[in-house]
């Protein structure tokens, strides 16, 4: 009798974690499908806690709680190292990014010439130019478009200027048919710290420099940068993007907006990074119009090539 109890007692606790988990998966599928089509109003004040990722893999919902928790940590954290195709299957065959071949030569940090205009955004962060130590962007916010996940965290966030603009970008995309999703935007020199190292852990220095910056040297921390993705490529930072009608959107329309596609296909040995169709880097509408119209990176267009 004891024991029917016991077993009775048992199942009904699987069950009860089963439904939660199918209920949180349930609930992360609704808000990635509301996050293709609508435009959330965020809390700018909210805590920078952790968040859940959506999933459009139809075989998470068997999975349990805390396994799908794991998950979303993963692929949060392959998703902010900007490794091209990032997720856990990246080291599959069918996944093998395009890598073009870098010329420069590898600054070290003692090397890097420290910009003096940190807050303009004009500047130029890359593998020689550095951001001053401690460096904050001022008037970081959080723009009102759809991410793929819903709690404010840091990442959220770019420069006022920037993040108005990006509204702006997603509602002229979403006015050509075209639904894109932000990914990751500011980056605090300590968290790209942690994903500089991971990376480095998992692919070795030398690739991890291919795609990955050194923390000082990144875009995201200067708040003018947004990595932006699609749901059909399950909200993942993939060169794949640069194919799709909403990467070639962007190619072709972003500078409108005042962004530029920051590390373009054929140009790794200009700005030392592999082919990113996914990152977009405000510089206002007049420059960024007329890098797009010559076709020159940033490095090129003020004469800074290494
Ligand atoms: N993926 C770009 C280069 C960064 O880490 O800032
Ligand atoms: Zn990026």
């Amino acid at each position: 009798m004891r024991r029917i109890f016991l077993i009775g007692f048992v199942s009904m606790l699987a069950l009860t974690a089963c439904q939660s988990s199918t209920d949180e998966t349930q609930q992360a599928k609704e808000n990635a499908s509301k996050n293709t089509t609508i435009t959330q109003k965020e809390n700018r004040s909210e805590d920078d806690s952790n968040q859940d990722q959506d999933h459009s893999d139809e075989s998470q919902q068997d999975e349990n709680q805390e396994q799908t928790k794991k998950e979303n940590e993963l692929n949060e954290e392959n998703n902010e190292s900007e490794q091209p195709n990032g997720n856990e299957d990246s080291d599959s065959d069918e996944q093998t990014p395009k890598q073009e071949d870098s010329n420069q030569e590898e600054s070290s940090d003692s090397n890097a010439e420290v910009v003096d205009n940190p807050t303009s955004v004009e500047v130029v962060v890359n593998k020689q130019r550095k951001l001053p130590d401690g460096y904050t962007p001022p008037d970081l916010t959080v723009p009102q478009v759809p991410f793929y996940f819903d709690e404010f965290h840091q990442k959220k966030q770019m420069r006022g200027v920037a993040a108005s603009a990006l509204e702006e970008l997603f509602e002229g995309a979403e006015q050509a048919g075209i639904d894109l999703v932000a990914a990751s935007g500011y980056r605090a020199y300590e968290r790209q710290e942690v994903i500089f190292a991971s990376n480095v852990d998992k692919h070795g220095e030398e690739h991890a420099r291919q795609f990955s910056a050194v923390p000082g040297h990144s875009e995201h921390q200067t708040g003018l940068a947004m990595d932006v993705t699609v749901a059909k490529l399950s909200f993942q930072l993939s060169q794949d993007l640069g194919d799709m009608k909403e990467g070639e959107w962007l190619a072709e329309n972003a500078h409108n907006y005042g962004f530029v596609i920051r590390y373009p296909e054929g140009k790794t040995h200009i700005t030392g990074y592999e082919y990113e169709p996914w990152h977009l880097r405000y510089i206002g509408k007049d420059v960024a119009t007329k890098v797009y119209n010559q076709d020159v990176t940033l490095e090129e267009f003020y004469n800074m090539v290494p």
